[in-house]
């Protein structure tokens, strides 16, 4: 019996494949590799001693979808396939509609005809819009994206809410992540964002290393402790072990839920930023700047119903999160270029 993981050579599906495979786990990863690079196999295998089966397919092409579900026992997807560049989904928001929604669509149609029941669905903190007081809950009502991104992720946790309740059997389980940052520990996996990197994370990272020449805070006026955006930075590989819980959880439960997948705990640009330079010892330069459209002061998950359900918290902290990023950083100054 084997996991398809779509989209499972970006960055949190590699680190999940690779926490999978630790688990016993046999892996299948489907991906077309537009933005992930296939030496991720090749660093999956390095890290666990097993070559997960790879696909360069698109997933939104069922005749290609076939194929793996054909050559495979599949129990059961972990659907990360799908673009997730904010503000390119402002500008172009076609391009973000079409394939999100057009890979969500082939796959479910597929696992259907082939009895295949449970699925994990990547979805983001950005469904709770800006209207929810913090900690976000699984209950609160969720809408208000402010880009084209956010509403399919809205979109797609529609779209499962009614496959579940139409179908004897089938069940979906919808992680709502936080900020996934850090990378694997051994260095061989991480974030490796096409151009400018949008998050702050990564840009944190490509200061340090002298790649940019400052990091620019998007205002310093926000109703937080030091008037900085606060967010829930959750360590990738604290994250890749929630999907391991919540595929088993959804193999042996029916029905469907929203799942936080998030430490509980906000930290502000400049916790960030300092944690980092305490933790690598490094100077970060920074600039303050302009509030970035659409971004909210606080946004912090509850995370009583990961525990309750499925058995799982965040362990790692901000220190091991700053290391492991500015290791991989360090590692792959090019990401996973030559
Ligand atoms: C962003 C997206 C969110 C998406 C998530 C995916 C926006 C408005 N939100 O979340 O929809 O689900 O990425 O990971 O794009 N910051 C700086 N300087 C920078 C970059 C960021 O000060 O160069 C600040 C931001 O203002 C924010 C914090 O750092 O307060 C985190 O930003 P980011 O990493 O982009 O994540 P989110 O905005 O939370």
């Amino acid at each position: 019996m084997s996991i398809l993981l779509t989209g499972g050579a970006g960055f949190i599906g590699s680190h999940t494949a690779v926490e999978l495979i630790n688990a016993g786990y046999d892996v299948v990863i489907a991906d077309n590799l537009s933005n992930s690079n296939k030496k991720v196999i090749d660093r999956i295998e390095k890290i666990t001693g097993k070559r997960p089966k790879f696909y360069e397919i698109d997933v939104a092409i069922k005749e290609e979808l076939y194929k793996v579900f054909d050559e495979n026992n599949i129990e059961g997807a972990i659907h990360f396939a799908g673009f997730k560049c904010v503000p390119e989904s402002t500008k172009i928001p076609l391009k973000y509609y079409r394939n999100n929604l057009d890979t969500t669509l082939s796959l479910l149609e597929v696992m259907k005809e082939y009895n295949c029941n449970a699925i994990v669905f990547s979805s983001s903190a950005t469904v709770y819009g800006d209207k929810n007081p913090v900690p976000f809950k699984e209950d609160m009502p969720v809408g208000g994206a402010t880009n084209a991104y956010g509403s399919t992720k809205l979109m797609i946790e529609n779209i499962l809410t009614d496959v579940v309740k139409a179908s004897d059997g089938f069940s979906a389980v919808m992680l709502r992540y936080f900020n996934p940052i850090g990378a694997h520990p051994s260095g061989l996996i991480g974030e490796a964002p096409d151009g400018i990197p949008n998050n702050l994370m990564p840009y944190v990272t490509q200061t340090a290393i002298g790649v940019r020449d400052h990091l620019i805070i998007y205002g310093e006026d926000y109703n937080t402790h030091d008037g900085t955006g606060v967010r829930d930075y959750i360590h990738v590989v604290d994250l890749a072990r929630g999907h391991v819980a919540a595929i088993k959880y959804a193999t042996e439960h029916l029905g469907i839920e929203a799942i936080n997948l998030g430490t509980g705990n906000g930290n502000s640009v400049w916790d960030v930023v300092h944690a980092f330079e305490k933790a690598n010892n490094v100077k970060i330069p920074t600039a303050i700047g302009n509030r970035r459209p659409g971004d909210i002061d606080e946004c912090y998950a509850s995370v009583d119903k990961a525990a309750k359900l499925l058995n799982w918290h965040a362990e790692l902290t901000l220190e091991d999160m700053c290391k492991d990023s500015w290791n991989w950083q360090r590692n792959n100054p090019k990401g996973y270029e030559d």
